[in-house]
């Protein structure tokens, strides 16, 4: 076994749990028990939370949120046991229970910060309340939140607030089960400074009067972590009947424009894989701070404005985290173990949503590229954290993040569907979203719904053996699909000339690559290039001017590798201006493989303060190993 593990009992109030934390001094042995959430103190058995009300007043200046949260209770067990919620860094000013208008102070304890889970909240409940309200305050440490100052927008004049909450942060702005595997309703009141906007991951209303004073309804349940809400300098710009923008106006028009096909998606996707159930589909283009390429808060996407690029070329963001409305927000992962269940499938569909409106060659280079990302990882990884259903038990799940449960998940079903074809796993999957909608599921969830539909009717094409050794074994299988794009065969061959040096970049006709070739142009470059080999590629292709971030993030990296200091400049401000953690994380390892340690601390000394909390640590981790 990789790691080893130890049990540590918690005693709180009359409630005894179980900590899964790691130690050096027990020899780790059983498995993580399926449907088990290792990441919550949220006794789940005994309450359940079915709806959230939140009022929560923003308060830029001390970086705090004053918040109310008034939670509706099922109670499913006895009623003795204290309702345990999930908190992280929230000061608990009181909490009362009751119901109506017959609510009473009870009292509550809050544990210290016991590990990565936060600390546990225990309130006293009468057997007959089904309402508790808790007053409470944010820290601004908050892991959830980052706070904006004007300089970091678009616009200058105003701060920014966002949220994100997956997979374990909704808990630092809102006390409450946090676990994917409890759904809930929410409604909100966000109370902001009056010039400013909020939006949620609810039914947001772009005609609302900026009054400093927003509300909202969610009426699907969803799991707390995509709970979300933004605050900003926002405006709003329609690009369909369903679909729109909210942006700074600085960026609102060139958004509005990248991101245009947003509506033909969507309609795609519904005539494949079933309806939308969530009403509108809406984007939030995030300042450049914001940690992810995007996140698939429902009707709300948060989408990192480093994917504009004047060309549409990095669109399939926008497909991805549309695609979750199914696969995640519909269908949701019971526990982190499960993420493959939200990202392999979504991946999956990205792809298909990709190839139905842009066509067939671009499918194949982005599935390519996909391959390619897993195949880096397949090479780095240690083999336990290869697997789908990964043992993340002590782990925070920000540090287990990798292309596996994406590119892996994606492929497990690409071969799925390569061997019984495509009508048939279509409709599959559209009985899976129908069959699980508005649920929470675990792998062994999924096996036993194949093992009902697809290994009953295609029990020749398929075999539940090798799908386990898919999901739980590390690699991937001998024979597995390899998705090959012949764009990218005439890029190796260009390359392969250019590297024995038959011919100079100058004479390379480029002019109608797309980033995907460019990318994989790059990328396929060997570690070592010389000073001539670095300036004859730069000159004829301005590349460490190029406005195209994944294009000037793979030259980057190529420019570390080789002591090119040229790049530098351009390095320290992409570094300094963008905060995705895709983009960073690599770019200091490969400072700190080069022997650039120094550099590395330096341009993060510098750029750390416009860095969301989770970059900074998981970007400490790298340049500050202990
Ligand atoms: N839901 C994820 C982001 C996420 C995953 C946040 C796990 C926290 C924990 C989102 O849908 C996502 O996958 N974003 C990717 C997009 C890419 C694969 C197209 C990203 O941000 O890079
Ligand atoms: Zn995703």
């Amino acid at each position: 076994m990789p790691y080893r593990h130890i049990c540590i009992v918690v005693l709180l109030g009359n409630a005894i749990f179980f900590a899964a934390s790691c130690s050096e001094t027990e020899e780790y042995v059983a498995e993580p028990q399926s449907g088990v959430d290792y990441h919550s103190f949220a006794n789940t058995g005994d309450y359940r939370i079915t709806h959230v009300d939140m009022d929560l007043t923003i308060d830029f200046s001390r970086k705090v949120i004053v918040g109310i949260a008034t939670l509706q209770i099922e109670h499913l067990g006895d009623g003795k046991n204290p309702l345990i919620l999930d908190t992280r860094d929230l000061t608990i000013e009181s909490v009362q229970a009751g119901n109506h208008d017959q609510m009473r102070a009870v009292t509550f304890s809050l544990s210290d910060s016991i590990d990565i889970r936060g600390a546990a909240l225990a309130i006293d409940l009468p057997a007959t309340a089904l309402t508790v309200v808790i007053h409470y305050q944010t820290s601004p440490a908050a892991t959830g939140l980052q706070w904006l100052e004007p300089q970091q927008t678009a616009g200058k004049q105003h701060p920014f607030l966002f949220t994100q909450a997956q997979a374990i942060h909704a808990r630092s702005f809102v006390p409450l089960q946090d676990t994917p595997g409890i759904r809930m309703t929410y409604s909100a009141t966000i109370r902001t400074p009056v010039e400013l906007r909020a939006v949620m991951s609810a039914n947001n209303d772009p005609d609302a009067e900026k009054s400093g004073v927003y509300t909202f309804s969610m009426p699907q349940p969803i799991p707390s972590y995509l709970l979300a809400f933004a605050v900003g300098d926002l405006e709003f710009k329609a690009m369909g009947p369903r679909t729109g923008v909210y942006a700074e106006h600085e960026v609102l028009d060139a958004a509005a424009a990248e991101f245009a096909d947003t509506e033909a998606m969507l309609e795609i996707t519904e005539e494949v894989y079933g309806p939308y159930r969530w009403d509108r589909y809406d984007l939030l283009i995030l300042p450049p701070s914001f940690p992810f390429g995007g996140m698939e808060n429902p009707r709300l996407s948060f989408i990192t404005p480093t994917v504009i690029a004047g060309d549409k070329s990095l669109v399939s963001l926008i497909a991805h985290e549309l695609a979750h409305s199914w696969s995640g927000n519909l269908v949701t992962n019971s526990s982190w173990r499960d993420l493959w269940l939200n990202e392999g499938f979504t991946t999956y569909l990205t792809y298909r949503i990709m190839q139905f409106v842009y066509g067939d060659e671009r499918y194949e280079m982005e599935m390519s590229l996909g391959y390619a990302d897993l195949q880096t990882d397949l090479d780095e990884l240690e083999d336990h954290d290869e697997l789908l259903a990964i043992d993340v038990r002590g782990r925070d799940p920000d540090d287990v993040f990798s292309n596996i449960p994406y590119e892996k998940g994606a492929l497990l079903l690409y071969e799925i569907e390569q061997k019984i074809g495509r009508d048939a796993f279509d409709q599959f999957l559209l009985d899976y979203f129908n069959e699980f909608a508005f649920q929470s599921i675990t792998t062994e969830d999924f096996l036993a719904y194949l093992d009902r539909t697809l290994l009953i009717t295609h029990p020749e094409e398929l075999d539940v053996d090798r799908i386990r050794e898919w999901i739980f074994e590390p690699g991937i299988p001998a024979g597995a699909p390899h998705p090959q794009s012949d764009a990218f065969t005439q890029i190796d061959t260009i390359r392969q000339d250019w590297l024995k040096g038959t011919e100079a970049a100058e004479g390379i006709d480029t002019s109608e690559w797309t980033y995907h070739q460019w990318k994989h142009f790059l990328d396929g470059m060997p570690d070592r290039l010389s000073r001539e080999q670095l300036e004859d590629l730069d000159q004829a292709f301005r590349l460490t001017a190029s406005t195209n971030n994944e294009i000037a993030f793979s030259w980057l990296r190529i420019a570390i590798r080789n002591d090119y200091e040229p790049a530098y400049d351009r390095l320290e401000d992409f570094l300094v201006s963008i905060g995705r953690n895709k983009f960073l994380m690599p770019l200091y390892k490969d400072m700190m493989a080069a022997g650039k340690a120094d550099m590395a601390d330096r341009i993060f000394q510098k750029a750390m303060p416009g860095y969301h909390p989770l970059s900074v640590k998981r970007n400490s981790q790298i340049i500050y190993p202990e």
